[in-house]
């Protein structure tokens, strides 16, 4: 073989490596399916940024690294027409500012914790008090508060954002350097499957969840919205929204979703819970046994548009919270002031202040245990 022939060969054969490394890394960046933008920066001055997932049907999901929050999800309606369902703000200052916890990840632990304190391995653990006299969705600066670090995972076809938060140990008064991570993919069956995994270096409590508000309207209240809910118990509160501990059968009360009902319909009965929750604010306690795969938790149908939303969890509880606290005064994207109960919670979660209640499942994750979760909000048309 001439020299020549042999550069030739040595030449082809470094022209197919560049090639296919070339295409390797736009597999990785896979630009079509997750696009990322920048997304302001937070008060001590780190980029965050806007990832945008697209499924093959034209859905679309944004989500940012600042808080694990979901900002906007577009899915069509029976005659094909895309609207977002969900609320939220159009820039990070008013995430970082606002209250309502519009799409956030939720952590250390989600819900309340009465009284902002807990005993664990005979050692008392101070929380804020940032409901009244309770704890609420991990304190003042929760998980939905910080910029994570954002990885795209995403397949050939299926975009998937991974992030990840290392939770200090003290942090918002918890004990343990929580590794938490949150992994959002988009299937083409426009499902947004939540997955979240945690280790800790101590034993700690852990109840993780999105805040996400839904209107499959696109606007609107949601009281015209049919829920059905795969429960046949509910942990009643008392006045500050803590579990008295009992789990109570929802046979015959406003709480009984077991069958398809319109939200609205007996919303504003008589009936004390209601008053303490201000309309929907309870946990539910799921029929399905965990088998570390997600069972069927939800069902919501809006007949104007024909959307459906489906909630499939792995976890025992989900709170429905019927957007109770809106009360116009917050101004969402676009300039949209969000109305009461313009918007519903399905927080899939272990159940609120579990650390006071030894017969509830535990929410203890002890150190070199792996904790695990996932949730799917699946979207489609009747
Ligand atoms: C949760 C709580 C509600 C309320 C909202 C945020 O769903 O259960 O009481 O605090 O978050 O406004």
């Amino acid at each position: 073989m001439g020299v020549k022939t042999k550069t030739g060969i040595v030449i082809f054969l470094m022209g197919l490596f560049l090639s296919s490394a070339w295409s390797r890394t736009e597999k990785v960046k896979n630009t079509s399916i997750l696009k990322k933008h920048a997304f302001g920066k937070t008060e001590d001055g780190k980029e965050a940024h806007l990832f945008v997932l697209t499924n093959k049907n034209g859905m679309e999901v944004s989500i940012t690294d600042f808080g694990g929050t979901v900002v906007s999800v577009k899915v069509p309606d029976r005659a094909g027409k895309l609207a977002d369902v969900v609320l939220g703000y159009d820039t990070l200052p008013e995430y970082a500012a606002g209250k309502a916890y519009f799409g956030g990840t939720i952590g250390r632990y989600a819900n309340r914790i009465a009284h902002g304190e807990f005993t664990l391995g005979g050692r008392k653990y101070t929380l804020a008090k940032n409901d009244g006299e309770n704890h609420l969705h991990g304190g003042i600066k929760g998980f939905n508060k910080v910029l994570w670090i954002a990885k795209d995972v995403s397949t050939k076809s299926v975009p998937s954002l991974h992030l990840s938060y290392l939770s200090k140990d003290g942090e918002e008064g918890y004990p343990g350097n929580l590794s938490a991570e949150v992994n959002f993919t988009l299937t083409d069956a426009n499902e947004l499957k939540i997955e979240y995994r945690a280790t800790t270096d101590q034993d700690t409590v852990i109840n993780l969840t999105n805040h996400s508000y839904f209107n499959l309207a696109g606007d609107g209240t949601i009281l015209e919205h049919q829920l059905q809910l795969t429960a046949s118990r509910f942990t009643p509160v008392n006045s500050t929204l803590i579990p008295t501990g009992e789990l109570r059968s929802v046979q015959g009360t406003p709480f009984d979703f077991r069958e398809s009902n319109v939200i609205g319909a007996r919303i504003n009965q008589d009936d004390e819970q209601l008053k303490f929750g201000k309309g929907y604010d309870h946990n539910w306690v799921l029929d399905a046994k965990a088998h570390g795969k997600p069972a069927l938790a939800a069902i919501v149908f809006e007949p104007k548009t024909g959307r459906v939303l489906e909630v499939w969890t792995t976890e025992p509880g989900i709170q429905f919270y019927s957007g109770n606290f809106l009360d116009g005064s917050i101004h969402g994207k676009g300039g949209r002031s969000h109305q009461l109960r313009s918007g519903f919670c399905l927080e899939t979660q272990n159940f609120p202040d579990s650390p006071h209640h030894p017969e509830f499942p535990s929410t203890v994750l002890h150190s070199g245990a792996k904790y695990n979760s996932a949730t799917v909000y699946k979207f489609s048309t009747r």
